[in-house]
């Protein structure tokens, strides 16, 4: 049995919450230049994570610590499913950090801020990608973008020196809007049709994907997203195409009986477009769809746990 690190008295610069693809994806990387600490859910997962986990094909060994016995870090970066955003950012606040900060999918911003009164919080995007195989395998699938909030200069210094192509804009809503475009776009459909992206783009699919693009548009529009309507499809329709072999990850959670994100994409879409006084009638028929579906696949474990898909 491995021992776990022991806290240092000095505090981590940065750590990471949530030991899955993207966290693991990201550790990898910033563990060649600093100390990094990764937070697992359990100490019985941390436990089983520090006799090591391939990523990338390597063996890797982390500075791995359960939830519960998490060290003091400077920057946190959440990474964990949407459906355990505030249970991460309790963690999180529980870290004494500078500042928190989610690269996760969907928009949690407003979760983070409830779990971290007082706390410098902020969401930022990232194209990097990453997926676990059925063997926990890790697989870091390209280099890609990742944007910061204002705030949080810090972390993309740590991440630019890691190798990471990182940046903080001034305005990072633009940048969000644009991301949950997408994800309200092709990952329901991908889900429900269970096609790659790239199928997204052709009959029988494509006219539903243009009815969300036109339906979410106005909405996010209204709320700050800088694209005219017709560069919303056309950015859709050119992340669909660029990722044409990928299975969106909505289709990977419904497939392998997992909690699904929509709640925090098209859920958080409802909200904004209640907000505007509008409204997305085939999100919401696409909404109870993937709730219908996923919930049938949804596993024993997740069921026991309570968890809506
Ligand atoms: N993967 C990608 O390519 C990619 C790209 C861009 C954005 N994202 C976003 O990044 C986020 C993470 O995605 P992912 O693919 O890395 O998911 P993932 O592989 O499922 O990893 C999430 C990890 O978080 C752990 N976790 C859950 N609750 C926790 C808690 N309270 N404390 C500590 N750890 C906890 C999970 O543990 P268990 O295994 O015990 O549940 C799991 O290991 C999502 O919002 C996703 O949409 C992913």
């Amino acid at each position: 049995m491995n021992t776990p690190p022991t806290p240092p008295s000095a505090p981590y610069p940065l750590a990471i919450i949530g030991a899955g693809a993207l966290g693991l994806s990201f550790a990898t990387r910033l563990a060649r230049t600093g100390r990094v600490a990764v937070i697992a859910r359990s100490a019985e997962r941390a436990q089983a994570l520090l006799q090591g986990i391939e990523v990338g094909g390597t063996l890797r060994h982390f500075d791995v610590f359960g939830a519960d016995q998490a060290p003091q870090a400077d920057w946190v970066i959440v990474l964990v499913k949407t459906g355990d955003t505030t249970e991460a950012a309790l963690t999180a606040a529980a870290m004494a950090p500078k500042g928190v900060l989610s690269l996760q999918n969907g928009l949690v911003e407003d979760l983070l801020r409830a779990a971290c009164p007082g706390l410098s919080v902020g969401q930022g995007v990232t194209t990097e990608g990453a997926y676990r195989d059925d063997s926990d395998r890790v697989h870091p699938s390209g280099a890609g973008e990742t944007l910061l909030p204002a705030g949080f200069e810090a972390v993309a210094e740590l991440l630019v020196g890691a190798g990471f192509t990182a940046r903080v804009v001034a305005d990072i809503v633009p940048v969000r809007l644009a991301k949950l475009l997408v994800n309200a776009a092709i990952n329901p459909l991908a889900a429900l049709f269970r096609v790659t992206n790239g199928e997204l783009l052709s009959a029988p699919h494509r006219v539903l994907l243009d009815a969300l693009i036109a339906e979410a548009w106005p909405v996010l529009h209204a709320h700050g997203l800088a694209l005219d309507e017709a560069t919303a499809h056309a950015r859709v329709h050119a992340v669909a195409s660029a990722t044409a072999a990928n299975r969106a990850s909505m289709l990977q959670d419904v497939l392998a009986g997992r909690p699904t994100e929509i709640d925090a994409i098209t859920g958080v879409l409802f909200s904004m477009a209640d907000a505007a006084g509008m409204e997305v009638p085939t999100h919401r028929a696409v909404h109870t769809l993937v709730r219908t579906v996923a919930d049938a696949r949804l596993s024993p474990a997740h069921r026991r746990a309570g968890l809506r898909p």
